[in-house]
């Protein structure tokens, strides 16, 4: 299997974590792409969606799966989306896309993570993938100065612009350790939006595909 075709698989399976007649959390990137059009076969049985960006929610439209305000929403039991990295103990980096705001907020909001990877995402330690970091413009340089500060070497995600109207900070050179404590510390620059580390509330499910088809990893 190629690793396009990993990652429709582990699309498909995350069908079987879809909780029937309630609201499902979608995440953004080409995997979860996947995972709309296969939700799209299974609408019927889906009462709506919350999305995590723009791109998804037109997806999901464009499939006839409503898209719900989350402020209208009283429970969300599953979120379901990818990640740019994921450690051993479900810690991500997130936000390759540029949707790492609203994903933190439904992950905040849902019962339970449903991470969908092809297995090059796996990583013992978190941080060859360049953390993104979502700031509002008129700090970008003095969180830029705070990031090089802490050893990171920020780069501005050139002509990019979040759904929110911010900026995004990749941020190269980190090898994180500690990602609870990293996202802590980072939270706390004014000017920072939202950090690409999803250690606080991690996954708590993997659906990993690989050579041999996708295998699970629970995480605590
Ligand atoms: C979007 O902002 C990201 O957090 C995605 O979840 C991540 O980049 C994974 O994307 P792919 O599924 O395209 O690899």
């Amino acid at each position: 299997m190629n690793q396009d075709e990993r990652k429709q698989a582990v699309a498909q399976a995350a069908l079987r974590h879809v909780v029937a007649g309630a609201v499902i959390g979608v995440g953004t990137g080409s995997t979860v792409d996947h995972f709309i059009d296969a939700l799209a076969g299974m609408r019927e049985r889906v009462r709506a969606a919350v999305s995590s960006s723009q791109r998804s929610t037109e997806r999901l439209r464009a499939r006839g799966i409503e898209v719900l305000d989350l402020n209208d929403v009283e429970s969300v039991p599953v979120y379901v989306d990818g990640a740019d990295e994921i450690d051993p103990a479900g810690a991500m980096i997130k936000g390759g896309g540029g949707a790492l705001t609203r994903e933190k907020i439904l992950a905040e909001a849902a019962g339970r993570f449903v991470c969908i990877v092809d297995s090059s995402k796996l990583v013992p330690v978190l941080g060859h993938f360049p953390l993104p970091v979502e700031v509002v413009p008129m700090a970008r340089e003095l969180v830029r100065r705070r990031l090089l500060e802490l050893g990171g070497q920020p780069r501005l995600r050139e002509g990019f612009v979040t759904d929110n109207g911010n900026q995004i900070l990749d941020v190269g050179g980190l090898r994180i350790e500690h990602p609870a404590e990293l996202e802590g510390r980072l939270n706390q620059i004014p000017g920072v939006v939202t950090v690409g580390l999803f250690a606080r509330r991690g996954a708590d499910l993997a659906l990993v595909g690989g050579a041999d088809g996708v295998s699970e990893r629970v995480y605590d």
